[in-house]
């Protein structure tokens, strides 16, 4: 359809059927043709109105929505085809690693790839658009949905979201296989006070910009179609009534011209928030906002048609909301194709296709970040003088649950667990090591429960069942030479409405694990959580520690692959994990303060410190061990001098660069994976600047005994940030550039911008 056809299809829509464009109802609301059902009543809407409505969340398979469409088409008054949206975040049926575990790979692409599979899955069973992805920067542990995010760095979200971008909408997504991304939750989402689900938050201008927009952003220069509204007040007005945000930085200042929608119900929640007296003054500043649709509220679909009428609202906002949302379905191609990918063949596929599965399970280990090790990984295979058996003790042994909170549309059954993987290597002939499995505990407490989006888990073992699983967990790290404990916290403690006050192993694993401890203390953490956790005693006490995430699909064979060394733990720490609770929020990138603190150095009472913790945390940010040795030679650079541009022609001119670099060799005895990372410093500018800012970085993989020079450019766009008046650029001064392996790398060179 031509811009020109679509102006004249809005010019003839009643004013009742434009307002249908802009609401969001569930599947439900469909289930039932012609019936005024109870959500429909629930939310006050009549049958008309349901079937005006211009879009639908969270209803899949294409015999489904192809129904509903066909039908819906036939009562829409100009027959415009539905939108099909839903929650697509990790994966569809194939299901990759949490979003915060693929931050670690430090591998966009692949997360692109994952993007990629999983909009040919949604594509495929008739969805058009995914509420992904999520790029809130997280600095805080206790927040549920730290899980959702790839972490705690600007620069890495941005290149994230650009790349999982791309790989759902290809070069248009109206291509085959392709889905509309929507970038959320603008804005700041990650930041709520305490680490506390919806709660306000309270950031500087210039802390959004410098450290908060730069992913969204990210988000609109790669052609993002979407965007979503975040549920939080950012100073003090909600985001989905925010005209500044949406209007004068997302709408004009970045030029993003696609469509805007709610976060669930964030529209009626103006009310609460206290800043829209009743539905009708919602309805006015969420449209004012540019809010284009109203997900799972009637306030657009029942408070606008009289303000509109009267005059108080007008209807050309009304007609620009509008005209988004028409154009996004004319981009998807659904006026000449309303069913678009849709494939009932899918719907009846009885197994994932196997080229999704290998790479799901190829990909996982990137995402593991291996935490500590004492020289017991990778294990043997076949049994060795020092390990002659290996028991695998911990509830995560036999647990399909591995695919994290947001993850609604897999099967559980085609989940591998860390038993049937350890069979099957078994069965292969692969693994001659004995190996022995029992649970000792369920993930959940006794008679603990948990609701999540998908499902209900409870703890239903009796008190003698689980005494006598710790029994048999004992008998068998006694009769052990090494002992697998894979331990963690459950998948619906993390996710939306999961914050947690306290960050550690559920405290019924760890009377586990210190009993299985005082038996054999060869022990492996294989720890599964969505957030970064307080492994203070764990990583004091276990010979080696593996962080595994939430893995996916094909969890139990990456664990298993990696344990027994057939592939390395390649993850960075994307997140910092906090020493304890009490440091929260703890992030690499902090400013120096006034009067600055290094672990452990006797600089007196009154500087900036914990009298009973670190400063530092846990595992800083960047951090992760392999199972070989990498060393880095000092950084050598080609100037000492930059040289910084200073008319509009310098600029057009091409960038000057220097070129920072270092020698990176494999001195241990495999091949192996190093994740090199270039930090920058700007020693003194008219505002604070952080200790250091990610600025680079480069996966470089290694044979032993390889020695390679691995270089990046600098260059002065690094090097600008907000300055004291707010403009962005860069300002003279000294710099110290680093390259090294994590955050707290001390391999360093200085240079001048001049
Ligand atoms: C979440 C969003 C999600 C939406 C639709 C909300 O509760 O905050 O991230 O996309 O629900 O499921």
């Amino acid at each position: 359809m031509t811009s020109e056809q679509m102006k004249m299809l809005l010019a003839d829509m009643s004013l009742q059927e434009k307002i249908g464009q802009l609401l969001q109802l569930t599947g439900n609301f469909y289930a039932q043709e012609g019936l005024a059902t109870g959500p429909m009543s629930d939310m006050e809407l009549t049958r008309e109105q349901v079937d005006c409505a211009g879009s639908i969340l969270s209803a899949i398979g294409a015999k489904q929505l192809k129904r509903i469409q066909s039908s819906y088409m036939e009562r829409q008054p100009h027959h415009i085809p539905l939108l099909f949206m839903a929650d697509v975040i990790n994966g569809f049926r194939t299901v990759f690693p949490i979003p915060l575990a693929q931050g670690c790979s430090f591998d966009p692409a692949l997360s692109g790839e994952m993007a990629q599979v999983a909009a040919k899955e949604a594509a495929r069973t008739g969805l058009h658009v995914t509420f992904s992805p999520m790029v809130d920067l997280v600095r805080d542990a206790r927040w549920g949905r730290v899980m959702e995010s790839t972490g705690e760095d600007p620069y890495l979200n941005g290149l994230f979201c650009q790349a999982v971008i791309c790989g759902y909408q290809g070069e248009h997504v109206g291509e085959k296989d392709h889905i509309a991304a929507c970038v959320k939750h603008f804005a700041g989402y990650g930041a709520p006070m305490g680490g506390r689900e919806y709660n306000q938050v309270e950031l500087s201008e210039r802390t959004l910009r410098e450290d908060y927009l730069p992913a969204y952003q990210a988000g609109v220069e790669a052609g993002a179609e979407m965007f979503m509204t975040s549920f939080n007040t950012l100073g003090r007005v909600p985001s989905t009534a925010n005209r500044e945000l949406m209007q004068d930085i997302l709408r004009k200042e970045w030029g993003f011209d696609g469509v805007l929608i709610s976060d669930w119900a964030a529209i009626g929640e103006l009310l609460a928030h206290g800043i829209a007296a009743d539905k009708e003054e919602a309805a006015y500043l969420a449209l004012r906002a540019g809010v284009d649709i109203d997900m799972m509220t009637n306030v657009y679909a029942n408070h606008l048609e009289r303000q509109i009428r009267e005059g108080r609202v007008p209807e050309e906002w009304l007609d620009m909301a509008v005209l988004r949302i028409l154009n996004l379905k004319n981009k998807l191609g659904l006026f000449e194709n309303p069913y678009k990918d849709a494939d009932e063949v899918y719907d009846e596929m009885p197994d994932i296709e196997k080229a999704h599965r290998s790479f799901a399970r190829k990909a996982a280990p990137e995402t593991f970040v291996l935490l500590k090790n004492d020289g017991l990984l990778p294990l043997p295979e076949a049994p060795t003088e020092q390990v002659r058996s290996i028991a695998f003790v911990g509830p995560y042994v036999e647990e399909k649950r591995i695919c994290g909170s947001w993850s609604l549309f897999y099967k559980m059954e085609e989940n591998v667990t860390i038993r049937e993987a350890l069979e099957e290597a078994e069965a292969a002939g692969k693994l001659t090591i004995p190996v022995s499995c029992g649970k000792g505990c369920q993930v959940l407490d006794y008679g603990q429960e948990r609701d999540g989006f998908r499902d209900h888990t409870r703890n239903e073992s009796t008190r003698e069942e689980l005494e006598a699983m710790e029994a048999e967990a004992l008998a068998l790290a006694r009769k052990a030479d090494v002992v697998v404990m894979p331990l963690g916290e459950h998948h619906e403690y993390t996710g939306e409405g999961a914050c947690r006050t306290e960050i550690g192993i559920p405290e019924h694993q760890m009377e586990l694990f210190r009993k299985i401890h005082a038996v054999n203390p060869n022990i492996v953490v294989v720890n599964f959580s969505g957030r970064p956790l307080d492994l203070r005693e764990v990583s004091r006490k276990a010979r080696a520690v593996l962080q595994v995430w939430f893995p996916g699909t094909e969890g139990g064979h990456a664990i298993v692959d990696t344990l027994f060394g057939e592939t390395e733990p390649s993850g960075r720490l994307a997140m910092s994990f906090p020493y304890n609770v009490g440091q929260t929020p703890v992030y690499y990138s902090e400013l120096s303060t006034g009067r600055p603190h290094v672990d452990g150095a006797a600089d007196g009472r009154c500087v900036s410190r914990y009298i009973d913790a670190p400063n530092k945390p846990l595992y800083s940010f960047g951090y992760g061990l392999g199972y070989t040795e990498f060393t880095y030679s000092y950084v050598t650079l080609s100037g000492a001098v930059l040289a910084r541009r200073r008319t509009q022609e310098e600029s057009d001119s091409g960038e000057e660069q220097l070129t920072a670099s270092v020698t990176l060799t494999n001195i241990g005895g495999r091949p192996g994976t190093e994740v090199v990372q270039l930090y920058i410093r700007d020693l003194a500018g008219s505002v604070a600047r952080p200790r250091r800012e990610l600025k680079g970085f480069q996966r470089i993989r290694l044979a032993p005994g390889e020695s390679r020079k691995v270089s990046f450019a600098i260059t002065e766009e690094m090097l600008c940030f907000y300055r004291a008046d707010m403009t962005y650029g860069s300002e003279p001064g000294s710099f110290m550039v680093y390259i090294g392996e994590d955050s707290d790398t001390e391999n360093g060179a200085e240079f001048c911008l001049q």
